[in-house]
């Protein structure tokens, strides 16, 4: 017997839902905000707002577009944390009142761990799927973490950033370049025709697994200050190596961590996971890896690598398979160590 699940996400300033059918995903839509845009960064009042708009005709959408009725459905998941409180009480409150209306049960999902599990929605990394146990690289607008994942709820975290996210780091350097948010998938655009080594940026020095990135995000912002000052058209001219000098730099921090914890535990199945890992020269340099014979390489496609669905609901899946159902009393989490 097949189940059949819709999984929500609302934890940010994506609503996405997402229909799954054992393992394979039927429909994954996202209604983006673009309100943040003209702020620089997600302001979460408009988020919350722009949920409850969008929450209805997404779940709506997801279920004609998988051609499944709404009576079809044996269980609702959906992220719980962490997250932007409001947007996260959207996406639950839904949840919650759709499982007891339709009296079927109702899943909690951690937003991290999904990022880990979209690996297992079915053709989700070009027909591979790791076996435990791998290491999990999973980088985002809002955490960067390096994860042991045992099994498909047994994951050990052993590293974290201690300051921002290494997204926020391509986020905060775009604002400082005067482009728009998430400014992400514009660095990466930029860098590819940049040169990487045009401007050198010190590296941090933190202990064990752990990552930092504001000491870089001031240094990028100092020098561009500082050289602003003798050239007032200095971004427009040197806009592609600053991107491809701070991609390089972000990679670099990241890699090291990564392969510090490839050498420390002996694993050498290696994933990546979160908005972040859709970077080109993140991928490029994690299959450089792969190419040399080192790791065995797993990234979800482009749509289950940002914040999505398809993710909330294959770990609904596997929590349904174990009879792990949350009760109407849940509540919503805004931080991972909660
Ligand atoms: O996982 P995600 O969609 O949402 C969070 O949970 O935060 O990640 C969003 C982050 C943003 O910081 C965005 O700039 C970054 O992922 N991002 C990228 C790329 N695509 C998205 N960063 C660098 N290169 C990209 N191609
Ligand atoms: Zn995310």
């Amino acid at each position: 017997m097949s189940i059949t699940i819709l999984g929500i996400e609302s934890s940010c300033d994506d609503t996405s839902a997402a229909i799954i059918k054992d393992r394979k995903i039927l429909a994954n839509l996202i209604a983006n905000q673009d309100v943040h845009q003209q702020y620089g960064g997600v302001v979460p009042e408009l988020a919350s707002r722009a949920h409850q708009q969008n929450i209805v005709p997404v779940i709506d959408n997801a279920l004609s577009k998988a051609k499944v009725n709404k009576n079809q459905l044996d269980a609702i998941a959906f992220t719980n944390g962490p997250g932007l409180l409001g947007s996260l009480l959207v996406g639950a409150s839904f949840a919650k009142t759709f499982a007891l209306a339709l009296n079927i049960p109702l899943i909690e999902v951690n937003h991290m761990q999904a990022h880990v599990l979209a690996l297992f929605i079915d053709d989700a990394a070009h027909g591979k799927t790791p076996s435990f146990p791998f290491l999990c690289l999973t980088v985002s607008g809002g955490h960067t973490q390096i994860m042991l994942v045992k099994d498909h709820f047994d994951m050990e975290l052993i590293g974290q950033t201690i300051d921002d996210a290494a997204g926020e780091a391509f986020d905060k350097a775009a604002k400082i370049m005067g482009l728009p948010y998430p400014g992400g998938p514009i660095i990466d655009k930029l860098a590819r025709e940049g040169n990487p080594g045009a401007f050198k940026f010190p590296h941090p020095v933190v202990p064990g697994l752990d990552f930092s990135f504001s000491g870089l995000k001031t240094s990028f912002l100092y020098l561009v200050r500082d050289k602003l000052k003798d050239d007032k058209d200095f971004i427009q001219k040197h806009q592609k190596d600053l991107a491809a000098s701070m991609q390089a730099t972000i990679i670099d921090i990241l890699m090291k961590q990564l392969h510090k914890a490839s050498r420390q535990t002996g694993i050498r199945q290696i994933a990546i996971a979160g908005g972040v890992s859709a970077n080109s020269g993140l991928r490029d340099a994690v299959y450089a890896e792969q190419e040399k014979g080192n790791w065995e390489v797993y990234i979800p496609k482009f749509e289950y690598c940002t914040d999505n669905a398809a993710m909330i609901a294959i770990t609904g899946y596997y929590k349904y398979l174990k009879g792990d159902f949350a009760r109407q009393q849940s509540t919503p989490f805004t931080r991972y160590n909660q």
